[in-house]
């Protein structure tokens, strides 16, 4: 197992990691940020909450002087909870309801519209200006922060990816069937690599890591030792 330290300031770097939907970014995110001691910022749940912000005011997703207007008075942050980090929305804890199906059906309607991705990706760049953040999202390694010392690009068999997300949400109390998860990502999927603003790719420099086959803690102990390196030659 790596052995976990906190690092100096200095040699601080941001770790970028992308993929499709459910293919274990965020559970990876989050614990190589503990790992290294470092700040996480799940961006997708900051579409979901601009998402489920439209949703409650019934906006037009094609109407972009109201999405304009909604940008100005959507504030999002991330609270530390008991698992981890919570997302708010204008000071209400939203982290339940942004991971419910209708946020999830319209949610990448909503990433796709360019005036949204432009507030949201400055939003992530002067979160993490300091360095020392993990990021996870589908556009890191590609435009939030194409120098981040270490990109990362997950990959997991569909049926994997299917389970995973399925038992997320029945953990979660939600009551779903499996064809409507499965409908749901390759929604998702389609929509998020073939829209015209920062469609999910992998960077040229990112290191593709499948863990259909990995556990958890095998897919943070390999995502650690590439971390160490790059912290190794920023100094
Ligand atoms: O990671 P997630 O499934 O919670 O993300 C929800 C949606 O937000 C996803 O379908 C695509 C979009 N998204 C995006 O376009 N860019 C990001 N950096 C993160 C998420």
């Amino acid at each position: 197992m790596p052995i976990f330290v906190g690092m100096s300031s200095s040699n601080n770097i941001i770790v970028a990691i992308d993929g499709y939907s459910s293919t274990g970014k965020s559970t990876l995110a989050k614990a190589l940020a503990q790992s290294l001691d470092y700040g996480y910022i799940d961006t997708g749940a900051m579409y979901r909450a601009t998402t489920l912000f439209l949703l409650r005011h019934n906006m037009d997703f094609n109407d972009m002087g109201a999405i304009q207007k909604a940008l100005f008075a959507i504030q999002i942050q991330f609270r530390p909870g008991k698992d981890g980090n919570r997302t708010f929305l204008n000071g209400e804890d939203v982290e339940d309801e942004i991971r419910t199906m209708p946020v999830s059906a319209k949610v990448s309607e909503v990433a796709a519209v360019p005036l949204v991705r432009r507030a949201m990706v400055a939003q992530q760049q002067a979160m993490a200006k300091e360095r020392g953040f993990v990021m996870d999202g589908r556009d890191i390694g590609t435009v939030v922060f194409k120098d981040a010392e270490l990109k990362l690009f997950l990959t997991a068999d569909p049926v994997v990816r299917l389970k995973r997300r399925y038992d997320e949400l029945i953990k979660r109390g939600i009551e779903i069937t499996e064809e409507a998860v499965l409908a749901n990502l390759e929604h998702r999927d389609h929509i998020d690599s073939t829209r015209e603003d920062s469609p999910l790719r992998k960077a040229s420099d990112a290191i593709e890591l499948d863990n259909t086959n990995l556990t958890p803690e095998q897919q943070l102990e390999i995502a650690y030792k590439y971390a160490m390196d790059r912290i190794e030659q920023t100094v």
